[in-house]
């Protein structure tokens, strides 16, 4: 099983998550490799049966690189190219009181829908939740008042444990696909 984790991350913070999230997805057995978004082309896309996206939050929402490559898959979305494939999402954002963290988690699932993927939520079990949890994906608080800059131990732990759980179903979801 193949996933490609693509990553929008200016200062590198969303970055470690994605290599969090992938040594998680290695160790459920999937080959994972980690692409910056503003590098990654609509083909490579096209082999791997999951797709998790990270994004630092700007403005309010997902990252210009990244908005760039949502719109670069549009004709993927004309061939239904991406129909059936796994998708799954994380987040860095700055104080937490600024807002914009879930709507960019949001934002990544909005693109996901649009192109028929099957997006894997955040479960309330997942090693990590109860402090970098949310149900469309891990959040980061990078410069929170008073509080350790993340992303923490804690956080990369449920990056790990998302994306740990996000290869399992899609191995699943895999073999239910299988012909007999
Ligand atoms: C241009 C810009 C806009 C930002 N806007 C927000 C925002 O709206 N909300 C927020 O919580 N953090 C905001 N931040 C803080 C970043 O989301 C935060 O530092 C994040 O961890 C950066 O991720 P990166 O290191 O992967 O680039 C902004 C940072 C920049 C540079």
């Amino acid at each position: 099983m193949r996933i490609l984790v693509v990553v929008a991350s200016q200062t590198g913070r969303t970055a470690r998550m994605a290599d969090a999230f992938a040594e998680g997805a290695r160790e459920a057995g999937a080959q994972v490799s980690v692409q910056a978004a503003d590098e990654t082309e609509p083909d490579d896309i096209l082999e791997v049966d999951a797709l998790a996206v990270g994004s630092g939050v700007h403005m309010g929402g997902i990252e210009s690189s990244l908005r760039a490559f949502f719109e670069r898959l549009s004709p993927l979305w004309m061939q239904g190219a991406l129909t059936g494939k796994v998708g799954a999402a994380f987040a860095s954002a700055g104080l937490g009181a600024r807002g914009g963290a879930e709507l960019a988690l949001v934002g990544i699932w909005a693109h996901f829908a649009e192109q028929g993927m099957l997006t894997i939520p955040m479960h309330n079990r997942v090693d990590g939740f109860s402090r970098a949890g949310c149900h469309w994906g891990p959040i980061a608080w990078t410069t929170p008042r008073g509080g350790e800059a993340g992303p923490t131990a804690d956080h990369l732990k449920a990056c790990r444990a998302h994306g740990r759980w996000v290869a399992e179903c899609t191995e699943r979801w895999k073999r239910a696909d299988e012909p007999g």
